[in-house]
């Protein structure tokens, strides 16, 4: 397949959700970057993720697109959140979609793949496209600094045991507090961003004792 996706800009990495199964067909969905190069979708788990695990063993997976800030958080802080229920099989793939997208997802499958250092990158053929509920929200720079929060957060959860990386951590939630203040600058107390961002602040802090 080789019609152009719609919304996506050639080489730019969008941030999505990826949803992928195991050997036993257990979901996962967590988020990723993904970038749309000559016709194929680039993604690039570290080799410590489960969606690296599942890409390797399954060569199938759905990428799920949304700007819900909702659907980002769980699924990098909060993944045990899911169950079954929240994900659905097409016909053409083993790996399922997320129910919040329906009719807002790319099913892929792996046509080849590279390791570079700790990372994999696994080039996706196009099995099909179904974007067309994709609704993208108006812009608010708090949608922006959560993102760049849950990035810094996994990398915090990830880090957590290396002494090693003691400073990166500090320097990690320095940036997270950056991001907040925007977030408490362009948002009030009973948005949904600043409930977000209590749940993913006790997250830290419980990690960080
Ligand atoms: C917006 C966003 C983009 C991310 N992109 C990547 C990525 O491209 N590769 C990666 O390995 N992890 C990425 N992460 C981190 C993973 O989503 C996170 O570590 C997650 O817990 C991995 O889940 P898994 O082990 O179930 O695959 C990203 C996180 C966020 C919030």
């Amino acid at each position: 397949m080789s019609e152009k996706l719609p919304f996506f800009d050639e080489e730019v990495l969008y941030e999505v959700i990826v949803s992928t199964v195991d050997d036993t067909k257990q979901p996962n969905a967590a988020p990723m970057g993904v970038r749309y190069s000559n016709g194929q979708l680039i993604l690039q788990p570290y080799l410590t993720r489960t969606t690296y695990q599942n890409l390797l063993t399954n060569k199938e997976a759905v990428i799920n697109v949304t700007t819900s800030p909702e659907l980002f958080v769980k699924a990098a802080l909060f993944q045990e959140e899911f169950n079954a229920e929240d994900f659905l099989t097409s016909l053409v793939s083993s790996a399922p979609f997320l129910k919040a997208c329906a009719h807002s997802f790319i099913v892929v499958r792996v046509s080849s793949f590279s390791i570079d250092d700790l990372k994999a990158r696994f080039l996706c053929e196009i099995v099909r496209v179904d974007l067309s509920e994709f609704r993208p929200r108006l812009y608010t720079r708090a949608f922006s600094s959560l993102i760049e929060i849950l990035i810094h957060a996994t990398r915090v959860l990830a880090f957590q045991r290396d002494k090693d990386k003691e400073s990166e951590v500090s320097r990690l939630l320095e940036l997270i507090d950056y991001h907040q203040k925007i977030i408490g600058r362009v948002t009030s107390k009973n948005s949904m961003y600043q409930i977000l961002m209590r749940k993913i602040n006790s997250k830290i802090n419980q990690v960080r004792v």
